[in-house]
């Protein structure tokens, strides 16, 4: 995938141990599509030497605001207006401190003030865009917590930079905490969501995914193929549309996205409980979980041994809650406060069942797919049903349909439309 592609990133790295994970940013960006030109401060360079990230990036790296290299000696000019974002990874305590201040004594730091903070491309007399700050703080947990590092924090939001939050967990000066540069990965999924256009901001997405597990005894259950990764990627379409998200999962073993909260669930009705509790607070619904339909009567309390007759022990079942019609019924719903997407995993004849079950649920969107063509695939294919007639989403990456599928929920869930950051 290049979701990148096109955005000319300039990459700034300053004085800190995690510049070491900035060079596999710098590759991950790259591979995503986009042109990374690398600026670093001196400190950077005590790090990682500017000739590894110039073999990274393909491109000469910049140092110094007296390089000769610009003709017109103007680095800082030049290098802000180009760029469709500013990414300083690691952005140390001393940095975000120079930032705050406006302080301009370093190429990177000039960069920084001189960028524009509006405008539109090509606008009159050459005019120049608007070049957002995204900053991936990186420093020792004592220093992340001082007062005056989150003092900066919260100003340098205000000021309009985009913070990208710290990880936690063990750091090169033997602590453990908070403060650590998110992860080359992490930071790419949300250089990735920041560019995407915020068609959901306000709302509150509720989305179910993966299987159900319905104990039969303590050791064996009934559960079903759905890996979760359509859900997921809806999930995380959601969140880069700039809705909060809530994931109710089925046992699964996906990654969690970015900025959404998760909650693993096990069975139908674990499912139906954290569901119609959250939808208390949601806007938009999307099931797209795979809930078994039955679950043994009762569980065992202890494992079912063979009795050596040959006989299979006599299962009864019971038919689980349909969570769907279920909140799709509820209040919040029939007033039109919580729009309810479902989603049909058919073997066959798909335009008919989903029609059916979209009057059956009782919901305004339904989206069908074809379950042994999608379950545990990366790519899938949609047929989208509403009152007004069917639209095809042909085949593709689960991630690039989940967008899709957002943007035609964000037409009819009432949003405000894409909104500049
Ligand atoms: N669904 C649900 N709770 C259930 C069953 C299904 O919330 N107990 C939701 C699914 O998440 C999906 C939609 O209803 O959004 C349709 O699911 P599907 O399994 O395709 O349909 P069923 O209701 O099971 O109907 P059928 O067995 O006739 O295919």
């Amino acid at each position: 995938m290049t979701d990148l592609a096109g955005k000319h990133i300039v990459l700034g790295l300053s004085g800190g141990i995690a510049c070491y994970k900035a060079a596999e940013l710098c590759r991950a960006l790259i591979r995503e599509g986009a042109t990374v030109q690398v600026v670093m401060t001196e400190a950077a360079a005590q790090f990682i030497t500017p000739v590894t990230m110039q073999a990274l990036s393909n491109r000469p790296v910049y140092g110094s605001q007296w390089d000769a290299r610009e003709p017109n000696n103007m680095a800082h000019i030049n290098l802000s207006r180009e760029a469709d974002a500013i990414l300083i990874a690691p952005c140390s305590a001393d940095f975000m401190a120079k930032l705050l201040h406006g302080r301009a004594d370093d190429l990177l730091s000039l960069m920084c003030l001189a960028r524009p903070l509006s405008g539109e491309a090509g606008g009159p007399g050459g005019a120049s865009k608007a070049v957002p700050l995204l900053i991936a703080p990186a420093m020792n947990r004592e220093m992340w917590a001082h007062p005056a590092t989150q003092r900066n924090l919260v100003q340098l939001q205000a000021d309009g930079a985009t913070i990208l939050g710290v990880g936690s967990g063990f750091q090169a000066c033997g602590e453990t905490g908070d403060g650590r540069m998110l992860e080359p990965a992490e930071l790419l999924e949300d250089v990735i969501a920041f560019f995407q256009p915020k068609r959901l901001a306000g709302h509150h997405v509720l989305v179910t995914a993966g299987p159900t597990y319905e104990a039969i005894d303590p050791v064996r259950g009934i559960t079903n193929r759905s890996s979760g990764k359509m859900g997921f990627a809806i999930a995380r379409a959601a969140r880069e549309a700039g809705a909060e998200v809530t994931l109710v999962a089925g046992p699964v073993s996906l990654p969690t996205p970015r900025g959404v909260t998760r909650v693993d669930v096990r069975s139908a009705q674990d499912m139906l409980g954290v569901v119609t509790a959250a939808a208390q607070a949601a806007t938009v619904l999307v099931a797209t979980a795979a809930v078994a339909d039955w679950r043994p009567a009762k569980a065992a309390d202890h494992k079912i041994k063979k009795d050596g007759s040959g006989q299979p022990p006599a299962l009864q079942f019971t038919e689980n809650p349909d969570i769907l019609a279920t909140v799709a019924q509820s209040a919040r719903a029939r007033s039109g406060a919580l729009f309810c997407v479902g989603f049909a995993a058919e073997s066959h004849d798909l335009l008919a069942h989903a029609q059916a079950k979209r009057a059956r649920k009782g919901v305004p969107l339904l989206v069908g797919n074809i379950g042994p063509a999608t379950f545990g695939q990366d790519d899938n294919a949609l047929l989208l049903v509403d009152a007004q007639g069917t639209r095809e989403l042909p085949r593709a990456s689960k991630l690039a349909l989940a967008r899709e599928l957002i943007a035609e929920i964000a037409q009819r869930a009432g949003a405000t439309g894409p909104k500049t950051v």
